[in-house]
C-alpha cells in the first residue's frame, strides 16, 4: 500500500512528462502551440508560419509525384503534398493496404521534419476513387446532373470519401463544376450539366466528401475528421466555356456569362466550405487563369472570401508559355504572384524550388505573398486534424467497393438513364422489357465491355477497353441476370442482317457507343457515333424490334438512327454497375431522368444551350420519357 502511495503521483508526473515532450519539439522543452490540439486554428497556424524557415515555406507549397516521393526527398526539401497523376498507383492491382502502406511511408519521412508538418496526398477521385482496382466506380458528373437528386450526390460524396480514406488518402481533386457549354470538349461528362443552376445543385458532393460545415463555420474550409477527405473545387474558372470546346482554350465570355453561369457554382462551394480550388488551365479572354489575379486573388479569395488554398493544375505553370516550359521563371513568377497558393509540379520539383526561392531572394515575390499562401496550406491541414491523425489504419479497408457502394452506384445508374423514344408509336411502347421471352439477342461493342461503360479516368487516365481492369457488373452481364431463367440470351458483338433475320430472336438490346477518352484526347468536333455502331444499328434494328443504348461522354450526332430504333435510351457513362442499366430496362425501376444536356442534332449547331434564341435541338434539355415500374413479370 505505502509503495502504491508513492507510486501514483509518480507514474502521473511520468505522464504529465512525456505529454510535455510530445507537444514540445522535445529539444528546448519548450512548449509548441501549433501542436496543441485545444488551440484555435488561427494561433496554430501563426505559431507554425513563424517557426517556419524560408524553404520549409517554398516546401509547403510544393506537390510532386508519388513516383519522387522518397523519404529522402520529402525531408531534404520539406514537401507539402503528394499526387497520384491519373492511373499512379503504388503498384499494378495494389489493394488498398499497399495504397495504405506507401502514403504511412511517405507521411512518417514528413513527420520526422524539423517540424514534422505532415503533408498531404492528393488523389483524382472524379467518378467515385477512380485510380484504384477494385474501388466502387460511380457514374461520371453528366450521368449524376441528370437525376436532378443532389442528396444521391452526397451521398457519393460520402461514399467516395470512405474509399479514399481507405487507402489512406485525405484529399481528392474533386468535384469538377465546370459548366459545358460545348459538348465537343473533351471534358464534358466531367461536367454535371450546361446548366449552372444544377452545377449548383450538385455541390451537395462537397458536404458528402467534407461533411456538413457547422453553421458558425460556414464559409470556411471544413474537413469533419478521419472519414471525410478535403474536397476541391475545379476548374476556376470557365474551364467549360472555351472557344469550340477545344480543351485548355480560351474562355471569351462577357462577364455577365462568366459571373451568371460559370461563377456561382464556386459560391456554393465556398459557402459550404471546400477545403481547395484548382486553377483552370484555360485562359479567360486571352489571359491564363493560373497568371490571373484579377479573379484569383482579386476575386476567389478577396470578394468572395475563399480562405482555402489555390491549387495549380497538373504541369500547367509549364503550360503558361508557348512553348510550353519555354520561360519557366516567368511562369512560377506569374502564377505566385497571381495567387497560386501550391503548385502540382510535379516532377521537376528541384527546378520549381530553385526558382522561387530564388524570386524570393530577389523580392520579386514578397514574403507576405509565401506567408499568405503557407498560411492556407496550413489552416487546411489543420482543420482536417491532419496534425492529430496524420496516419492511417486500416479499419476502412473493407470500405474499398463495398457492396453498400455497389447498391449506391447502381440507384445512381438507374437514376441517370435517359428514355429518348419508346415504341414507333405511343400505343406500342417496347419498354419495359419483357423478362420472359424464348430467345433474345443483345449486341454491340458496349454490351459486354466494362472499360468502355467506365470511361476515361478509370484505372488508367485515358481509360481503357476490356473486363479485367477492374470489378464490376458488365451491362450484357447485367441483363443475363435480370432475365426470367428460361429466356436464352444470345450476344453477337456485330452480327451481321442476315444472321440476325435468321434466328427468330424476340427483341434486340445495342449497345454502342464512345470509346475511353480524357482531356485533349476527348476533344472531338464531329460528335459521330464510331464504328460499328452505325452499322450495328442497321443491321439488328432493320431486322427486329431493338432498343439502342447509348454509352457516351456526350450527346453524340444521331438524328438518322432514331426512326431506325423502337426505343432508345441515353446511358451516358454508368460505371462499374451496370446492372442499374438492367434493371430499368426491365422494369424493375421505371425510368425517371430529364436530359441535362441539350441533344443538338448536329454540330454545326454547337455551342446550343436551354435559353439560346435559335434553339433547335433533337431533343431539348429536361426532355425524358418516363415508364412504371412493373411488377411481377
Ligand atoms: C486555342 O486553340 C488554338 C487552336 O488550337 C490555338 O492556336 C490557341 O493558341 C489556343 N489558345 C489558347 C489560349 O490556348
Ligand atoms: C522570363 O521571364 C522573366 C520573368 O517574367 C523575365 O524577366 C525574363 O526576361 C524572361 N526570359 C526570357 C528569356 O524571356
Ligand atoms: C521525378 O521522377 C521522374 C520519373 O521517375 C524523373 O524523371 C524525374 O527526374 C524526377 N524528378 C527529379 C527532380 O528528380
Ligand atoms: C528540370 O529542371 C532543370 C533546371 O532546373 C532543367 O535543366 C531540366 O531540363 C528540367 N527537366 C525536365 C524534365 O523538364
Ligand atoms: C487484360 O486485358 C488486356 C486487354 O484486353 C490484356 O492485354 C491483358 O493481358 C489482360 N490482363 C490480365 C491480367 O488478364
Ligand atoms: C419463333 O418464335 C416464336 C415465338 O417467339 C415461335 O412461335 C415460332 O415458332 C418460332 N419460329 C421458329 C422458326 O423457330
Ligand atoms: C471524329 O473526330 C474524332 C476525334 O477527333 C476522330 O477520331 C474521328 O475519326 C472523327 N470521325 C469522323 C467520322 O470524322
Amino acid at each position: 500500500m505505502a509503495r502504491m502511495a508513492i507510486s501514483i503521483p509518480f507514474l502521473g508526473l511520468i505522464f504529465l512528462c512525456s505529454f510535455a515532450t510530445l507537444i514540445s519539439g522535445g529539444r528546448h522543452g519548450t512548449y509548441m502551440k501549433y501542436k496543441d490540439p485545444k488551440q484555435r486554428i488561427r494561433v496554430r497556424v501563426q505559431d507554425l508560419l513563424q517557426r517556419m524557415t524560408i524553404e520549409e515555406k517554398i516546401g509547403q507549397m510544393t506537390q510532386i509525384e508519388r513516383v519522387n516521393a522518397t523519404q529522402k526527398v520529402m525531408r531534404k526539401y520539406s514537401i507539402g503534398s503528394v499526387l497520384s497523376g491519373g492511373g499512379s498507383a503504388p503498384a499494378k492491382h495494389a489493394s488498398p493496404k499497399q495504397w495504405l502502406q506507401m502514403t504511412n511511408k511517405i507521411q512518417r519521412a514528413s513527420l520526422t521534419t524539423r517540424l514534422g508538418i505532415p503533408m498531404i496526398y492528393g488523389i483524382d477521385a472524379v467518378h467515385g476513387h477512380n485510380n484504384v482496382y477494385k474501388a466502387t466506380i460511380f457514374p461520371h458528373n453528366v450521368g449524376l446532373g441528370v437525376t436532378r437528386d443532389a442528396y444521391l450526390v452526397k451521398r457519393i460524396g460520402a461514399a467516395t470519401a470512405l474509399e479514399v480514406r481507405a487507402t489512406g488518402i485525405p484529399y481528392a481533386f474533386a468535384p469538377c463544376i465546370a459548366v459545358c457549354r460545348d459538348p465537343r470538349w473533351g471534358r464534358c461528362y466531367e461536367s454535371y450539366s450546361e446548366d449552372h443552376k444544377i452545377v449548383q445543385m450538385m455541390t451537395e458532393i462537397i458536404p458528402g466528401l467534407q461533411g456538413d460545415v457547422p453553421s458558425k463555420l460556414r464559409g470556411t474550409p471544413f474537413v469533419a475528421g478521419k472519414t471525410k477527405v478535403a474536397a476541391c473545387a475545379k476548374h476556376f474558372v470557365g474551364d467549360g466555356g472555351t472557344v469550340k470546346g477545344i480543351n485548355e482554350n480560351d474562355t471569351i465570355v462577357s462577364s455577365t456569362e462568366l459571373y451568371n453561369i460559370h461563377m456561382p457554382a464556386y459560391k456554393d462551394s465556398i459557402a459550404k466550405g471546400v477545403a481547395t480550388v484548382m486553377a483552370s488551365y484555360s485562359s479567360l479572354k486571352g489571359v491564363k487563369m493560373h497568371g490571373n489575379h484579377k479573379m484569383l486573388t482579386s476575386y476567389l479569395k478577396n470578394k468572395l472570401g475563399f480562405k482555402g488554398f489555390v491549387i495549380s493544375d497538373w504541369q500547367a505553370l509549364d503550360k503558361m508559355t508557348y512553348p510550353p516550359h519555354s520561360n519557366y521563371t516567368y511562369s512560377v513568377q506569374a502564377s505566385i504572384l497571381a495567387g497560386v497558393d501550391m503548385v502540382m509540379v510535379p516532377y521537376n520539383y528541384t527546378e520549381f524550388i530553385d526558382i522561387l526561392t530564388d524570386l524570393v531572394n530577389k523580392k520579386v515575390i514578397p514574403m507576405s505573398r509565401i506567408n499568405d499562401a503557407v498560411r492556407r496550406i496550413l489552416r487546411v491541414k489543420f482543420s482536417m486534424g491532419l496534425f492529430e491523425d496524420p496516419i492511417a489504419d486500416k479499419s476502412l479497408v473493407k470500405k474499398l467497393g463495398c457492396k453498400k457502394h455497389r447498391e449506391l452506384a447502381r440507384e445512381a445508374v438507374r437514376k441517370s438513364l435517359v428514355l429518348l423514344k419508346n415504341g414507333k408509336s405511343v400505343r406500342e411502347p417496347l419498354l419495359p422489357l419483357p423478362k420472359k421471352a424464348p430467345k433474345i439477342l443483345v449486341a454491340g461493342t458496349h454490351a459486354d465491355n466494362l472499360g468502355y461503360q467506365c470511361g476515361g479516368w478509370t484505372i488508367e487516365w485515358q481509360g481503357r477497353s476490356g473486363n479485367n481492369l477492374t470489378a464490376g457488373t458488365t451491362i450484357l452481364k447485367a441483363i443475363k441476370k435480370t432475365v426470367d431463367c428460361s429466356t436464352k440470351v444470345v450476344f453477337k458483338e456485330n452480327p451481321d442482317s442476315d444472321y440476325v433475320k435468321s434466328h427468330n430472336f424476340s427483341y434486340a438490346i445495342v449497345v454502342v457507343g464512345e470509346l475511353p477518352y480524357a482531356e485533349t484526347m476527348g476533344d472531338n468536333k464531329n460528335l459521330t457515333l464510331p464504328k460499328p455502331g452505325p452499322e450495328v444499328i442497321q443491321n439488328v434494328c432493320r431486322s427486329i424490334k431493338c432498343v439502342v443504348v447509348i454509352v457516351s461522354g456526350r450527346p453524340l450526332v444521331i438524328e438518322k438512327y432514331v426512326p431506325e430504333v423502337d426505343a432508345l435510351v441515353a446511358a451516358w457513362l454508368p460505371g462499374s454497375e451496370g446492372q442499374g442499366v438492367a434493371d430499368v430496362l426491365f422494369g424493375d425501376y421505371g425510368f425517371t431522368g430529364k436530359l441535362a444536356r441539350t441533344w443538338f442534332k448536329r454540330v454545326d449547331q454547337l455551342p446550343m444551350n436551354v435559353g439560346d434564341p435559335h434553339y433547335d435541338p433533337l431533343f431539348p434539355f429536361g426532355f425524358g420519357l418516363e415508364t412504371k415500374p412493373v411488377s411481377n413479370h
